[in-house]
C-alpha cells in the first residue's frame, strides 16, 4: 500500500468518524447534557438546530430566564416534539404547540422557534404550528440571569437549586440520548450566528461537527453537513454583511 493511498484512507476515516454532530449519549441514570451560549430570544428572535435520535421521549432542549416565569421546554413525547413556552409575566402564560411524528427514526431533523412579538412558529422539517402568548411582556427573562441552552438534560447542580429554575419539573424528566449540530442563533442580531458547544457531560468525545473542525465561510454561515463544510452567504448578504470574496452560489458546497 502506498502511502499517499493510507493517507487518503486515513482522511476518509477522520471525516466519516469524526465529523458528525456532537453526540449526548445520556447513560440510565447519570448527569448528561450539552451546553450552548444563552439565546438572545428579544421579540424577532431565533433558534434552530438539527438533530437525530431513536429514542421517542426525553428532553430535547431547555432554556429559561433563571428562575422567574419564561422558558423554553422542548421535548420529543413518542416521537412527536412538543414545545412549551413562557414570555409573559405570571405562571398562566404558558403555551403549547406539537409537531411531528417518528421523529426519532435516527435521520437528522431541523428544529426551528421563531418569534415575532407574541407569536411563534415552532417547525420541525416541513411542518409547523404557531402560536400567541397574551400579556404585556414579551421580553424573555433579563438577559443576565437567562441560563444557557441546553442539549439533552440539565446539569444535576439544578437538583440542589430547584428555585433557579423557571420549570423546575424539567429536572424530573427523562434525559435523551441525541446527536445535535448546527445550533444557530437569531440572536436579536440581524445576521444568524453559529452556537458552540461550552460544555458538557456524558458526550461522546469522538465527534465534533464539521465546522468546529474547519470553518472556510469567513463572514458567511457555516452549516455542517456530511459532506463537510457549507457556506451559507445569503443571510449575511441581506444584512450588508458581506465582504466576502471567491463564492458564486447562495448555498456553496466547499467540498470535504
Ligand atoms: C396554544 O397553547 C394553548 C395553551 O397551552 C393550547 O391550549 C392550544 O391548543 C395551543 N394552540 C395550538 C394551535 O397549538
Ligand atoms: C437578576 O437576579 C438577581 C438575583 O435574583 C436580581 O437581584 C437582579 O435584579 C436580576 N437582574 C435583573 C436585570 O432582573
Ligand atoms: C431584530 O431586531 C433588532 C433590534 O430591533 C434588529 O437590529 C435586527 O436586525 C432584527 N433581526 C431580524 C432578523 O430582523
Ligand atoms: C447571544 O447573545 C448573548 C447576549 O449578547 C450572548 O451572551 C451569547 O453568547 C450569544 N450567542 C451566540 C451563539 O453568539
Amino acid at each position: 500500500m502506498s502511502a499517499s493511498y493510507l493517507c487518503t484512507l486515513c482522511v476518509l476515516c477522520f471525516v466519516l468518524t469524526l465529523a458528525r454532530g456532537v453526540y449526548i449519549r445520556a447513560p440510565s441514570g447519570k448527569e448528561s447534557y450539552a451546553q450552548y451560549p444563552k439565546w438572545n430570544a428579544c421579540i424577532n428572535a431565533s433558534l434552530s438546530f438539527e438533530f437525530k435520535t431513536s429514542q421517542g421521549t426525553g428532553i430535547l432542549m431547555y432554556t429559561d430566564d433563571g428562575g422567574s416565569y419564561d422558558f423554553f421546554e422542548l421535548s420529543l413525547e413518542g416521537g412527536a416534539a412538543r414545545l412549551r413556552i413562557n414570555i409573559v409575566d405570571g405562571h398562566d402564560g404558558s403555551v403549547e404547540f406539537q409537531v411531528g411524528q417518528n421523529l426519532n427514526d435516527n435521520k437528522w431533523h431541523r428544529v426551528t422557534l421563531q418569534r415575532n412579538r407574541m407569536e411563534t412558529t415552532f417547525s420541525v422539517d416541513q411542518e409547523s404550528s404557531k402560536n400567541v402568548s397574551y400579556g404585556s411582556d414579551f421580553y424573555f427573562g433579563k438577559l443576565e440571569n437567562n441560563s444557557d441552552v441546553f442539549f439533552g438534560g440539565l446539569p444535576e447542580s439544578y437538583m440542589k437549586n430547584l428555585e433557579n429554575l423557571a420549570l423546575p419539573s424539567v429536572m424530573f424528566s427523562k434525559h435523551l440520548a441525541v446527536e445535535i449540530r448546527n445550533v444557530i442563533y437569531g440572536n436579536c442580531s440581524c445576521e444568524p450566528v453559529r452556537g458552540s458547544l461550552v460544555n458538557g457531560v456524558s458526550l461522546d468525545g469522538r465527534f465534533t461537527e464539521a465546522c468546529e473542525q474547519r470553518n472556510p465561510c469567513g463572514d458567511c454561515l457555516c452549516i455542517s453537513a456530511d459532506a463537510g463544510p457549507q457556506c451559507q452567504c445569503d443571510e449575511t448578504d441581506r444584512c450588508g454583511k458581506g465582504k466576502r470574496t471567491g463564492y458564486s452560489g447562495n448555498f456553496m458546497s466547499t467540498g470535504a
